[in-house]
């Protein structure tokens, strides 16, 4: 799958080093050819001769080495591959790419390279939430590198939280999304997901059935056509799709919020089942039992997420598709939804109890356009994820 891509991988300095040992077995595995760069600190994780083992090449560590021209010049380096990947990319390495540094080979091969960069984040979870942290991979993003991860989870430092670097078969299905020449190569397109829990204490919130089986099917269908996805998602019952960009939020706010940072995108679906409500009288400590009687919540309207973007008046993604789930008269409903929000398209769907969408593995919908109402067969989710995906692809063809 990814017989004759080249990829020049540099090895930061972190504890995570070791799985990128992984990483090269599984992408040579699949036809790649991996040139290995090793910098100082990650050469204190790693040994340069199990990576060059590994990738059966010399593994690249010195500038200097380069400079005398006996093997080949950095900036040759940093153009031969298809992708570069940054494996882990930790504090340091994002700081310096950030800020345009190059003081060693690592680095200057990042700054000289014309080729897509993908970074695979890596290190302490104080160390990813620092603003410092935060405000470089905004300032990387912004400048059109990619992410993969990081995860959720144990560190090896003993503290819990997202720092750990993604999986070596996550990176090489993100890899491998990067690569795959699809009709959707090169577009981004924004997907929203799962219910949104809506808070009224610390510990109590209000939510919804939403699996997230739809949107995430629709987020993996897109990346394998090759699209960039950015996949917004609320609490979720099922596991983000791999190869995606994932934001987590819980509340329709945050998901609102998310989805600006996304844009520009060349195309928006909205598959989340947002809270139409919040609890405006939300507290921030636990509600009591009181002899004096119920609580009373009071609540307030949420931003209408796929209404405020199909209505966006400047950079409005070219192609704005919202969800409907209906319980009755499905066309009329979900046409005047059409209208009302101002989308393009309406993937419209019968929830009704008796057709065990809701929570179940099948759809059956109806695309609802400009061009009428057109019922398609009912089907897999991940059946229905990828004739929708085909038909975005078709539709920003
Ligand atoms: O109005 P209703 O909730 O039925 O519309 C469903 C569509 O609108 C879905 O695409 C859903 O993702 C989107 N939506 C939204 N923000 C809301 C409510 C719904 O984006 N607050």
């Amino acid at each position: 799958m990814l017989a004759g891509k080249h990829i020049l991988l540099i090895i930061g300095g972190g504890i995570a080093a070791f799985k990128t040992l992984e990483l090269i077995r599984r992408l040579r595995e699949r036809g790649a050819e991996v040139t290995p760069v090793l910098t100082a600190a990650g050469a204190q994780f790693v040994t340069p001769l199990s990576v060059s083992a590994l990738a059966g090449k010399t593994v690249f560590q010195d500038l200097f080495d380069l400079n005398d021209e006996a093997e080949m010049g950095h900036i040759q380096l940093s153009r031969v591959a298809d992708l570069v990947v940054v494996a882990p990319a930790t504090a340091d390495l994002m700081a310096k790419m950030a800020q345009g540094l190059a003081n060693d080979l690592a680095s200057t091969l990042l700054l000289a390279t014309d080729t897509p960069v993908l970074l695979a984040p890596a290190m302490n979870v104080r160390m990813w939430q620092h603003p410092a942290t935060q405000r470089n991979l905004a300032t990387l993003r912004a400048d059109g590198i990619a992410t993969v991860g990081p995860n959720d989870g144990d560190m090896a430092c003993g503290e819990f939280g997202p720092g750990r670097m993604a999986e070596p078969m996550e990176i090489v299905t993100e890899i491998a999304a990067r690569l795959t020449d699809g009709p959707l190569r090169g577009k981004r397109i924004l997907v929203t997901s799962g219910p949104t829990h809506e808070p009224i204490d610390p510990v109590r919130y209000i939510a919804n059935r939403s699996s997230g089986a739809q949107g995430a099917a629709l987020g993996q269908a897109l990346a394998a056509l090759g699209a960039e996805v950015v996949f917004v998602t609320g609490p979720a019952d099922v596991p983000p799709p791999q190869g995606v960009n994932v934001v987590r939020v819980e509340t329709a706010q945050q998901m609102l919020d998310a989805v600006q940072a996304a844009l520009p995108a060349d195309a928006a679906v909205f598959a989340a089942a947002v809270a139409d409500w919040r609890v405006s009288s939300a507290s921030d400590r636990k509600l009591k039992k009181s002899k004096d009687g119920l609580p009373e919540l009071t609540f307030a309207e949420n931003p209408d997420i796929l209404k405020t973007v199909s209505r966006m008046e400047q950079g409005r993604p070219g192609l704005v598709v919202g969800f409907a789930a209906e319980t009755d008269d499905v066309i009329d409903n979900a046409t005047a939804k059409r209208r009302r929000k101002g989308c393009d398209w309406i993937v419209a769907n019968d929830v009704s109890p008796a057709t065990g969408i809701m929570g179940g593995t099948e759809n059956a919908v109806i695309l609802i356009s400009d061009e009428g109402a057109e019922t398609w067969d009912r089907a897999g989710k991940d059946v229905v994820a990828r004739k929708l995906a085909a038909r975005i692809a078709q539709a920003l063809g």
